[in-house]
């Protein structure tokens, strides 16, 4: 896990990463707002909200730093992209215009 969020970073200067044994994710705050690049729970803890409440912290820190929204991809291309959709609008995540095969979400903080 060290190694992939080095590799986050590397790659998202302005990036920042969070992980412990239920998930991880990895945003990117930019002004008004918080991009959500990266969002895994563990396989054997899914649907018992750890998704939410990690998605709740992140909108807690992000208006706390000034973020208006929250938003967030699904490839259509990826594995169970309909599941990561349905969890993206549980947490009340809207779509957004996006372009080709990737749908585009945000919810206002
Ligand atoms: C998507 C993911 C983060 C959801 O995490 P989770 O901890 O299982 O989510 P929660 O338990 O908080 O789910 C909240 C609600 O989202 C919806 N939801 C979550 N997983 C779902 C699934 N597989 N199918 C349909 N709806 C789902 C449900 O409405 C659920 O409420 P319910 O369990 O009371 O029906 C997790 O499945 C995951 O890591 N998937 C692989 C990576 C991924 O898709 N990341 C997101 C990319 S945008």
């Amino acid at each position: 896990m060290k190694m992939y969020e080095d590799y986050f970073l590397e790659r998202q200067p302005n990036g920042e990463f969070f992980h412990d044994e239920d998930g991880f994710y990895g945003v990117v705050m930019n002004g008004v707002e918080c991009f959500i690049a990266e969002f895994h729970v563990a396989k054997e803890k899914r649907r018992s909200k750890i998704g939410t409440h990690m998605f709740n912290a992140i909108c807690d820190v992000a208006r706390s730093r000034g973020c208006k929204r929250v938003t967030a991809n699904v490839s259509v291309n990826a594995k169970n992209s309909t599941e990561s959709l349905s969890a993206c609008i549980a947490v009340g995540m809207k779509v957004i215009p996006g372009s080709a095969n990737v749908i585009c979400l945000e919810k206002e903080i």
